[in-house]
């Protein structure tokens, strides 16, 4: 797919492009519903209308081409994404079986997540689980459809994608399975009666400072928490581990590692790693 597409984008801008500028052009694309996300070397900011045509013509079911104008970095993790050809920034993309509808100016969706989206629901049994930071429903959604959890409660403080986990959970009807809440997981999950069988922390770069919020609203029988982080080629996740074990010795609890789950290749020589460990 990807050199076919390659191979198509420099034939369709043949003789609109130049030799150099046709050198610089991306060798694939992301998808996200029918919305078509770009890289583009900055040489090729001010051509971008042309290509982005181009890549309407080649791609199947794209509606919108947008350019990807740099990383994530902010709280909300929020992207900086630029409309290029399209009327709107709005899509649902499908995966799974499951709908997550968003909008990819306001919202991250990190498609190299698939394999974590897909663990979750073989792992849950009937139980309680809180989503700390569940943005549009990357994780709770999958869960509540293809598991069968008792409730999830699902934090978010970003409003945007707080009104997207809400249509989600509406769209893929788990609205039984699924209280969506507001505003802090810090504080907000302190306030819920039950206590979590399992915690769901995936948070770039760390989720660390809602761990002494987690120690207090775990379940204290056994339970587990997983942990996203990123780790070293060179490192052993128990470096990890130790954010975990430190605080949670505070709080009077024994954690132990379960399972090292390889997330993705964040940049070279860091890892996006979660971290399985189990509480008692
Ligand atoms: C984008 S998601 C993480 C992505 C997810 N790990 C994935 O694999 O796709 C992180 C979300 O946590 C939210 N967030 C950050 N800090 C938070 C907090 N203290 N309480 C609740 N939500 C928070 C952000 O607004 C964001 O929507």
């Amino acid at each position: 797919m990807k050199s076919s597409f390659k191979k198509r984008l420099r034939e369709a801008l043949k003789g609109i492009l130049n030799e150099i500028e046709i050198k610089f052009l991306p060798s694939g694309f992301q998808q996200i519903g029918t919305i078509v996300i770009l890289n583009l070397k900055n040489q090729l900011w001010n051509r971008k209308d042309v290509i982005a045509e181009a890549v309407q013509n080649i791609v199947s079911n794209c509606d919108a081409v947008c350019l990807n104008k740099g990383a994530i970095y902010s709280q909300f993790r929020t992207p900086q994404i630029e409309l290029v050809i399209g009327e709107s920034t709005e899509t649902i993309h499908k995966e799974h079986g499951t709908l997550y509808k968003l909008d990819v100016s306001k919202i991250m969706f990190a498609k190299g997540n698939i394999n974590e989206r897909k663990r979750y629901p073989k792992l849950v049994k009937n139980e309680i689980i809180f989503d700390f930071f569940s943005g549009v429903g990357y994780f709770c959604l999958n869960i509540a459809r293809l598991a069968n959890p008792k409730r999830i409660y699902a934090f978010e403080m970003n409003p945007i994608a707080y009104h997207y986990l809400v249509e989600n959970i509406k769209i893929n009807k788990v609205s039984d399975k699924i209280k969506p809440i507001l505003g802090d997981c810090k504080t907000e999950a302190l306030k819920i009666k039950e206590k979590a069988d399992r915690i769901i922390m995936g948070l770039l770069p760390s989720p660390k400072d809602a761990l002494p919020t987690a120690f207090q609203v775990i379940n204290p029988k056994k339970s587990i928490i997983h942990y996203e982080g990123l780790l070293n080629d060179s490192d052993p996740p128990e470096k990890l581990l130790e954010d975990v074990s430190i605080i949670g010795k505070e709080f009077n609890k024994k954690t132990k590692l379960e399972h090292v789950e390889f997330i993705k290749s964040y940049r070279p020589h860091v890892n996006h790693v979660c971290l399985d460990i189990l509480v008692n």
